[in-house]
């Protein structure tokens, strides 16, 4: 299982960028329940204070664009893939090979997309089976059911922003072919089983 976490460091200059509040918790978590059903797990990580759990390959990044690369060196060997991190949707267009210095005028930064990578693995030709995680802070069934749709992902695991960045309990909804599954408040690693424990009967019953 190929597994993303933590908040994507998207830089502006050589000491400052953009970034976000993902502490990583739930995707270590994910990636620990993952090793203890049996799986073989890679773990993707963006910046975050945890140490490497045991017993699985973590593979460290910084910006979205290292994120990518490093999923996409391994995804062909994965049989699920799951993307619980945060990963920065633009980047500044230039990243600066210098401190900025300080003017006395307004400061505007220019921003470009970054690529999608839970896409771009969903939309492979013969992909992994695909999980994705949807953080919302309103209309989160609405938007996370369509989220799903439009990222092509059997599976999609959505949460309230503002009770799941750096929490250590979270709660989620699961929404597949079959509808919705919601997964009551609890610890993120009891939630992260009950995820794995799913994928299982989605992933694995047709092979
Ligand atoms: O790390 P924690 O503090 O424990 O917090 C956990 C969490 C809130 C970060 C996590 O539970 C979560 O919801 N992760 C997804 C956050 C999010 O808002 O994702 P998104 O809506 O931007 O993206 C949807 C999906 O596409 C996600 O699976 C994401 O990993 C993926 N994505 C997004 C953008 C991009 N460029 N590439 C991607 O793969």
């Amino acid at each position: 299982m190929l597994i993303t976490a933590g908040p994507t460091f998207e830089p502006i200059d050589t000491v400052r960028g953009i970034t976000n509040t993902s502490s990583g918790k739930m995707g270590y978590a994910v990636a620990r329940a993952a090793r203890d059903a049996g799986a073989s797990v890679t773990l993707v990580s963006g910046p975050t204070a945890l140490a490497a759990p045991r017993g699985l390959e973590r593979i460290d990044v910084s910006s979205a664009l290292q994120m990518h690369d490093a999923v996409m060196a391994r995804v062909a060997k994965a049989d699920v893939f799951i993307g619980v991190a945060a990963v920065a949707d633009y980047r500044p267009k230039e990243a600066k090979p210098h401190k900025l210095k300080k003017g006395t005028g307004t400061v505007t930064l220019e921003l470009q997309p970054n690529p999608d990578i839970l896409a771009t693995v969903a939309a492979r030709k013969r992909p992994p089976f695909c999980v994705g995680f949807a953080a919302e802070t309103e209309n989160l069934e609405a938007y996370a059911a369509a989220k799903r749709k439009r990222k092509k992902v059997p599976l999609l695991a959505a949460n309230l922003a503002q009770h799941a960045f750096g929490a250590d309990d979270n709660q989620l909804i699961l929404f597949d072919d079959q509808g919705r599954h919601e997964l009551p408040r609890a610890p993120k690693i009891v939630l992260a089983r009950q995820l794995v424990a799913h994928i299982a009967k989605l992933a694995f019953k047709k092979r």
